[in-house]
């Protein structure tokens, strides 16, 4: 029996040993190889946020009923899509009723836009690109030469019906993001799917968490959004500069999530801040990093907890900040992903709140 217990024992000093040992290797083999973006934007360098607490007076829109929308559209006859974590594909008519359309299966619906066709295009974290209609939903690509697009973010589609949409990562998926912002490297990139031809492609690599997209009243530049980085990209698609990249807007007060093109051209951006502490501290200790790294919940829960409260910010088509709102304590809403403009109002979706958010601009 003693010698039972002993043969178990050592067993598992020895398979500690090498755990500890490979944690050892790992963390001193590769400790410089990390840069750490977080550094680049101390909060007193940043853009002032909104304060005034606006985001409190939002209207909400099939409360209980949308279960965490990551994104919102209109299409031009003013009924609303939004799609929830539980799958559902939704719309809310002018009279303010909500349809369930459809139901996909899946946990990863984000970000969605509509087609002048009544068709709406969403990204799935996982599938892909899908086109839902009257007709049902169909897989429109979830491959990129051959290799899985892994983390399928949000898409904009252009009046030639060319989806511009973002995978997030090429390395971390939607399940675990929050790896991606611990290693900060930019797995993130644009691609586009050609309609008429069925084909994928390359239109921007190397961002850090490729986020939401948009494009310009002309469709001349696309704007992608660049999370981990405070900034928004402008990538030109025509003209001069067609296939250049420059900075449409950086030192956000908080980490650009998605973003929409408003009727006056200029864009809304909805914000998110996570709490800052931790994850600077992890940046200067690569081992740390890298045991945070294997606690991937632990991580998750405790480590970037998204604060809670909520920024959106209008910005003009020069890159000039204009105005904002927020919620600075989360009281009504927080985790705002999404802000969309349609004829006077603003409707805001949240990975957190049941309901599609809804606020007058007028007063
Ligand atoms: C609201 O509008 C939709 C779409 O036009 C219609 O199907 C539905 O019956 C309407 N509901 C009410 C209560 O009027
Ligand atoms: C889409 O593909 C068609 C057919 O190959 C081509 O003529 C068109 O220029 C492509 N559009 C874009 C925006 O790349
Ligand atoms: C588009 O291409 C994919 C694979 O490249 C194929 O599976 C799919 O059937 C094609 N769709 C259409 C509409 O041709």
């Amino acid at each position: 029996m003693n010698r039972l217990l002993d043969m178990a024992l050592s067993r598992i000093v020895v398979v500690c040993a090498v755990a500890i040992a490979i944690q050892l290797v790992l963390i001193f083999s590769s400790s410089s190889s990390y840069p750490g973006f977080l550094e680049n934007q101390p909060s007193s360098s940043r853009l002032p946020a909104p304060s005034n607490g606006k985001l409190q007076e939002v209207e909400k829109l099939g409360e209980g009923v949308v279960k965490q929308p990551e994104d919102v559209a209109v299409d031009k006859n003013g009924v609303v899509y939004t799609v929830t974590r539980d799958g559902s594909v939704m719309k809310m008519h002018r009279n303010g009723t909500w349809e369930n359309w459809w139901h996909i299966d899946s946990t990863g619906l984000l970000g969605i836009t509509t087609t002048q066709t009544a068709h709406l295009i969403i990204c799935d974290a996982f599938q892909g690109l899908l086109k839902v209609g009257e007709e049902g939903v169909k897989l429109l690509t979830s491959h990129i030469d051959g290799a899985k697009i892994r983390f399928a973010d949000d898409v904009i589609g252009s009046s030639d019906d060319t989806f511009y949409f973002s995978d997030a990562s090429t390395k971390f998926d939607f399940s675990s993001w929050q790896l991606d912002l611990l290693e900060t490297e930019p797995h993130g990139r644009v691609l586009k799917y050609n309609s008429s031809s069925n084909t994928t492609s390359l239109v921007l690599d190397g961002l850090a968490f490729a986020n939401g997209v948009a494009l310009s009243s002309d469709q001349d530049y696309l704007v992608v959004c660049e999370t981990w980085k405070y900034r928004c990209l402008k990538h030109w698609l025509e003209g001069d500069k067609k296939g250049q990249t420059e900075i449409f807007i950086d030192k956000l007060p908080g980490r650009p999530d998605n973003i929409n093109l408003a009727p006056d051209g200029s864009f809304w951006i909805a914000l998110l801040e996570s709490a800052p502490m931790w994850p600077k501290m992890v940046y200067n200790l690569p081992g740390l990093k890298y045991i945070t790294g294997a606690f991937p919940k632990f991580y998750s829960k405790y480590v970037t907890n998204v604060v809670e409260q909520a920024m959106v910010v209008n910005v003009g088509s020069d890159g000039k900040m204009l105005r904002g709102f927020d919620d600075p304590t989360g009281n009504v809403m927080k985790f705002v992903t999404s802000v969309v403009e349609f004829e006077g109002h603003l409707y805001f979706g949240s990975l957190y709140n049941d309901f599609v958010g809804k606020l007058s601009l007028a007063d």
